[in-house]
């Protein structure tokens, strides 16, 4: 006997989406069902192609279907990033806009940003990364955009294209040795120009390398744009902590979601010995986030890998040239936070199709 459809679909109203904590059909994640005799085909269409849930997914699906009496269960994977609510209005074509930031400066900040921006890209989202940092610039450096110089199209600057990513950066624009001195109406000036000028087209994730503390750039920020939410970076000893407490609580007044803190420098893992070194504190950053009731997103380890490519300008060898331990602490960072923007994301609701055979 066949399996019909409604009991597919029944069956499925039982798998839940373990963050979104809603099932499957509701949040109109089956985008077909094909049944042929006790096999079955389903069209999943996940909320981010960085889903740290897939695999649960997969298993709970076939366990929901194995028990209605499918013989076989085969899954087509799709995604579509969904939208931050209002967020179209004001920059058409950018699905979420990720904020990353840090107490102070020399946690990693712009480390984290690129790792973020590199990672959603390596699992196949549209990504562009905004260098924010206009008093301290680094991001043309860690990207190796050093040299180049924005192109203008129409009325609007066209980002650079490195690693998959588009990139615009005060530091193509000004000599990157020669100190920028802003006031804040100047500084509100030049991101509402890497808003409203810049020719993002369509991205998925924009991810904004803030610069350290709590000055002028996050409030301009949150005040022209419906933020997704923010990114902390902290290093795991107390006084780095507290700075980073500082810079969470800021978000917090600015009604800038927090999407999770994120501990960098965690540990060190010899690369010889495999041992692993407690350098400054590693796991104090995950209490923290316990204690404040904010998602905790991972530890990454230093690595000799992560430093030098950022000066050489060469992020996608920490994803092809680490050690395996390193590269899974960074993508499991880059999916749980993935994972943390589909929660605040809208669920938008898109047509179910359906075909049995
Ligand atoms: N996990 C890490 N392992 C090794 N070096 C790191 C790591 N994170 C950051 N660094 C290095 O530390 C320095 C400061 O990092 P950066 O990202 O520029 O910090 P921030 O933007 O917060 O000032 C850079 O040289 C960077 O390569
Ligand atoms: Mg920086």
């Amino acid at each position: 006997m066949s399996l019909t459809n409604d009991q597919i679909l029944t069956a499925l109203r039982g798998v839940k989406d373990p963050e979104l904590g809603k099932d499957l059909v509701s949040l109109n994640m089956i985008k077909r069902v094909d049944v042929s005799g006790d096999r079955v085909k389903i069209g999943i269409e996940l909320t981010t192609p960085a889903c740290p849930m897939k695999d649960q997914i997969k298993k709970d699906v076939e366990r929901e279907l194995k028990k209605i009496g499918a013989s076989a269960v085969e899954i087509e994977w799709s995604a579509q990033v969904r939208a931050t609510p209002n967020l179209s209005q004001r920059l058409p074509g950018v699905k979420n806009v990720i904020a990353v930031g840090a107490g102070k400066g020399g946690v990693g900040k712009s480390t984290i940003a690129v790792l973020s921006a590199v990672g959603l890209a390596r699992e196949g989202a549209k990504v562009g990364l905004l260098d924010a940092d206009v008093y301290g610039p680094s991001i043309p450096m860690m990207v190796g955009l050093q040299q180049e110089k924005p192109r203008v199209r129409g009325e609007k600057l066209l980002p650079l294209e490195a690693v998959g990513l588009k990139v615009m950066s005060m530091g193509f624009m000004v000599d990157p040795e020669k100190a920028v001195i802003w006031r804040g109406p100047m500084v509100h000036g030049v991101l509402k120009q890497f808003l409203d000028q810049v020719d993002w087209g369509e991205l998925d994730y924009m991810i904004i390398d803030l610069p350290p503390g709590t000055g002028d750039v996050p409030l301009t920020l949150a005040q022209s744009i419906p933020m997704t939410g923010a990114v902390v970076v902290c290093m795991p000893q107390a006084v780095a902590l507290l700075d980073s407490i500082k810079a969470l609580r800021m978000y917090q007044q600015l009604n800038v979601p927090i999407l999770g803190i994120v501990e960098n420098m965690s540990y060190f893992k010899a690369p010889d010995t495999g041992k692993e070194y407690d350098l400054f504190g590693r796991g104090a950053a995950k209490l923290e986030a316990d204690r404040l009731g904010v998602p905790f997103l991972g530890e990454i380890p230093v690595n000799i890998a992560i430093r030098t490519s950022g000066d050489a300008g060469t992020p996608a060898d920490i994803f092809e040239k680490t050690d395996a331990a390193t590269r899974e602490a960074v993508m499991n960072y880059v999916r749980r936070l993935a994972g943390q923007v589909s929660i605040k994301a809208a669920m938008q609701p898109t047509p179910l199709e359906l075909k049995i055979t």
